[in-house]
């Protein structure tokens, strides 16, 4: 197992923590690079950390942002990924826009995931069926155990080989943009952030429970990916947090 996970008091410190961590692994890239590469989820977790991380050290004119998923709405819309990075990061920590690699939502769906792929490819200037090595990407985790947008069940649960695609979202009713597993377990470091008592059972079977991925997606990633850190507050944290060894 590549998860290591931090027990916070509450959601703004596990969000903090978190905030720094990105910031010294970015940091930390940069010593042996021209750029890094950090793609970001949305949800209502990061807002701390994005709040935090505008106001951090980071020299964003040499780190690109990207995001793991987006729902398929414009940008102004409330439910917009982008819309929440741009209202606490983006402008607030004044990232160069020409850094900002946005999802365009307000696109049909199967365009937009096309329009992302072809971003990606040329920024990380792809050959043919190569996938990009992000630095560092960023994953919540839905109360059904859901990340990206890769939701219980979906297929692409499977896909290891494609950069990003479009889905339908049953329960939702609506269409999202997500990176898919083969892109989210090939980033060098991943930090999920995930706050709230109903995520504390679903978590500690993420992290101990039988791998049943299809049915947890997140499992994928927290089992296979190459250098994952949680961060969670007590309150998620507590199934996990009963069952250490004192
Ligand atoms: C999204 C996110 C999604 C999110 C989880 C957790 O577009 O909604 O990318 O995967 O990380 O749903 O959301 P919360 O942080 O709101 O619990």
């Amino acid at each position: 197992m590549n998860s290591r996970w931090q027990i916070f008091p509450d959601r703004d410190s596990a969000a903090s923590a978190c905030a720094q961590f990105v910031t010294a692994t970015l940091l930390q890239a940069l010593q042996e690079q021209p750029q890094a590469t950090f793609a970001i989820s949305g949800g209502s977790s990061p807002k701390p950390l994005f709040h935090d991380l505008a106001d951090l050290p980071i020299p964003w004119d040499r780190v690109h942002l990207f995001w793991v998923d987006e729902r398929s709405v414009p940008p102004q819309d409330a439910d917009s990924n982008f819309r929440l990075a741009d209202e606490l990061l983006i402008q607030p920590g004044r990232l160069p826009l020409a850094n900002v690699h946005r999802i365009m939502g307000e696109l049909p769906p199967e365009e937009a995931a096309k329009r992302y792929i072809e971003d990606i490819t040329k920024h990380f200037q792809l050959q043919p069926g190569e996938l990009p090595e992000f630095t560092l990407v960023h994953q919540g985790i839905g109360p059904d155990g859901h990340t990206a947008s890769l939701f219980p069940g979906d297929p692409l649960i499977n896909d290891r080989t494609r950069i990003a695609a479009a889905t339908w979202v049953e329960k939702m009713e609506t269409h999202r943009i997500t990176l898919l597993p083969g892109v989210l377990l090939k980033a060098r470091h991943t930090v999920f952030l995930a706050d709230g008592a109903e995520k504390s059972e679903l978590i500690d079977n993420i992290l101990n429970g039988d791998y049943a991925p299809h049915q947890y997606p997140s499992q994928l990633f927290a089992r296979e990916g190459r250098d994952v850190h949680w961060f969670l507050d007590e309150a998620a944290g507590a199934s996990v947090a009963s069952k250490e060894v004192t």
